[in-house]
């Protein structure tokens, strides 16, 4: 049993032991002004832990919509650094700015009357012949996408490959905006995979399959059910599906 000079020191030692360790702090700067956020936090996290609400600007939060281009400088540096802000994480003594849109040049064009040949390039993005190679792009790009060599690819009409190498790109904009020939390189690649899905890629008997069933109301059913499931359960069945 403990004496009473023991049972009096008990709760100070459970109490030790569920605090909290003190969160580390950094300094960054957000358009001039110095403000503390959490050492790990993202530059999204750290710009809404400082007080500003985003409304433009971010989307998913998760790295994959493009919406939150972010160029920043560190101290020491002479370069300028971009990325996502929802997925860069901070450093001390950063200094950061958020884009909320990348204004582009952007042709409209109906894609039934354009042929899959360099000609296109040259029609809707003469600039695109303007690159000088620097690979700044490619630099810039938060995917670490080859972006330089996809608009080779476009100077040289290899729709396929612009298809192939841009595949994953986000359209955040951020290979446009340090162009020095102002090209806005997802464009281009939304371009060639247009093309690419238009006239050059091999028919796929699953995709006619699939859209003959949906035709037939085949899964009108399971729409239904998803329509009406609640948002907790809809979002569990959506991080638990099969990924490829
Ligand atoms: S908010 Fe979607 S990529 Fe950052």
């Amino acid at each position: 049993m403990a004496t009473k000079a023991e049972a009096k020191k008990k709760p100070a030692k459970t109490k030790a032991k569920t605090e909290k360790p003190e969160e580390k702090l950094v300094t960054v700067y957000i358009m001039g002004k110095a403000h503390q956020v959490p050492a790990d936090a993202t530059i999204m996290g750290a710009i809404e832990y400082a007080g500003y609400q985003i409304k433009r600007g971010a989307g998913c939060r998760e790295g994959f919509c493009g919406a939150c281009g972010t160029v920043y400088r560190v101290p020491g540096d002479y370069k300028i650094y971009a990325g996502l802000a929802c997925t860069t994480l901070v450093e001390d003594e950063m200094y950061l700015t958020q884009l909320p849109s990348f204004p582009a040049e952007k042709p409209v064009y109906n894609i039934k009357k354009l042929a899959p040949t360099v000609s296109t390039f040259q029609k809707l993005y003469p600039e695109v012949f303007r690159c000088v190679a620097c690979n700044t792009c490619s630099k810039a790009c938060p995917q670490d996408l080859e972006v330089m060599d996809y608009i080779q690819a476009a100077m040289r009409g290899d729709i396929e490959q612009v298809m192939d190498l841009s595949f994953d790109c986000l359209c955040c904009g951020l290979c446009a905006a340090r162009c020095p020939a102002e090209i806005v390189q997802y464009n281009v690649g939304l371009l060639a995979k247009r093309l690419y899905g238009k006239y050059l890629s091999p028919e796929s008997k699953e995709v006619n399959k699939r859209i003959k069933e949906v035709d037939k109301n085949a899964f009108d059913k399971e729409y239904k059910e998803l329509m009406r499931m609640a948002e907790d359960k809809l979002k569990k069945k959506y991080y638990d599906r099969d990924m490829e």
